[in-house]
């Protein structure tokens, strides 16, 4: 007999020679999963990701954004642990820097050729800041956010983008405050 299936490129005659009726039901079962896993891997999802399987991803992964997006998370949650750190606002500061290091971790995931440039701050700089704050000691923590600062600065300079000269801030915007 003939059957019509769906390949990549569209729809293809082909011959199936059947000797019994058990082959019969066997490839008729084979023929429905075929057409269903087609159907699958073709329907589109969401209102405005289209495309392939393939393609699908490869939007989402753009969107995701590289280091840009987390960086502005990070400016943003520096400046609040600054401020969580003048109102002594330990948990506050504590959970900002938790923050700093996932955005970070997530970012350098999405861009692993930047990940060497960020090791020391991941390994070392950052764990001494989640103990000063641990420590509630105000001068610790003045002291590490000086040399979280340095190395905020030092990772431009090795990424080329040393025009991004991160300073504590001198203002404060919308925030938390205790
Ligand atoms: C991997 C090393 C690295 C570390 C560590 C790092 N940055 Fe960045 N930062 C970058 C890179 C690279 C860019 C430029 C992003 C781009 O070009 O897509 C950037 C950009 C920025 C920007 C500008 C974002 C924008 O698009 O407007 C800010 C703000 C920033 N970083 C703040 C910080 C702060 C604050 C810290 C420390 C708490 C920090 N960064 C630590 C690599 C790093």
């Amino acid at each position: 007999m003939f059957a019509t299936i769906r390949t990549k490129n569209g729809w293809a005659e082909v011959f199936v020679y059947l000797k019994n009726s058990k082959m019969k039901i066997v490839i008729i079962i084979l023929t429905a999963i075929f057409f269903f896993s087609c159907k699958n891997k073709q329907k589109e999802m969401g209102d405005w990701i289209k495309g392939n399987d393939e393609e699908q991803l490869k939007t989402i992964e753009k969107h995701f954004r590289g280091l840009d997006m987390a960086m502005i998370e990070i400016g943003y949650r520096y400046r609040e642990l600054f401020w969580a750190g003048k109102d002594q606002n330990w948990e506050y500061a504590a959970y900002q820097v938790d923050k700093i290091k996932l955005s970070l971790e997530n970012a350098l995931q999405r861009r692993p050729q930047r990940a060497k440039s960020a090791q020391s701050f991941l390994q070392t700089i950052l764990p001494e800041m989640k103990k000063s704050v641990e420590s509630r000691d105000t001068m610790l923590f003045n002291n590490n956010f000086e040399i979280l600062t340095l190395n905020c600065n030092s990772c431009h300079v090795a990424e080329k983008v040393p025009y991004f000269n991160v300073q504590p801030p001198s203002q404060r915007f919308l925030s938390i405050k205790e």
